[in-house]
């Protein structure tokens, strides 16, 4: 889940992406860049991201930054979809109220004909990835009788080094 503040009139709004890459840099998900998750982050690019794990009684929380992936990235992971999703997010003007599912069923049809060759589809302008660069994790692991181990990481600088300062939290 991701969640972010918009500036314009302070409230809160979170909603499930999927996560697609993590590696040293951060977390990568893919969106459209006109919509309203991606207006919040214009105006507010602080973001958290909630990650939980019923089966294990685990939940991370990650906090941090918020900034777009390269194109180069974004038009690989486009092509690397199927065409059908390729499609859906050409139709897709994410957020927007739409008259009804008929208008976004047609539009699916219509541009499923015109690339009915199977000639490359353009990936649109506005669809792309954006990556969550890490400053605070919280790790919860539940146990018996609500004693539940939490144990956060922020970072700090110690001799000219990043290192991280490891707190454990009253569950
Ligand atoms: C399991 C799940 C995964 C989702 N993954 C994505 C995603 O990767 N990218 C995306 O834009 N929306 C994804 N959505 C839809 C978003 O939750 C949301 O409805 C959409 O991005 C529009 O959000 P916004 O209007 O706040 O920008 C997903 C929804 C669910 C339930």
């Amino acid at each position: 889940m991701l969640a972010i503040v918009s500036d314009a009139c302070s409230v809160v709004s979170s909603r499930m992406v999927l996560l697609k890459g993590v590696d040293k840099d951060g977390f990568v998900w893919y969106t459209n860049y006109e919509s309203q998750k991606a207006l919040e982050i214009s105006e507010n690019p602080n973001a958290s991201l909630l990650f939980y794990w019923d089966g294990l009684h685990r939940q991370a929380r990650v906090e941090g930054f918020v900034e777009k992936v390269s194109d180069e990235e974004s038009e690989q992971y486009f092509h690397s979809h199927l065409r059908g999703s390729q499609i859906g997010a050409i139709v897709s003007k994410q957020s927007t109220v739409i008259p009804g599912r008929h208008s976004l069923c047609q539009e699916y049809n219509d541009l499923e004909a015109k690339f009915s060759d199977g000639s490359p589809i353009p990936k649109p302008k506005q669809w792309g990835g954006y990556r969550l660069k890490p400053e605070i994790f919280e790790f919860w692991q539940g146990q018996q009788s609500r004693l539940h181990d939490r144990i956060r990481y922020t970072p700090e600088v110690v001799d000219g080094k990043r290192l991280w300062k490891i707190d454990r939290l009253a569950p």
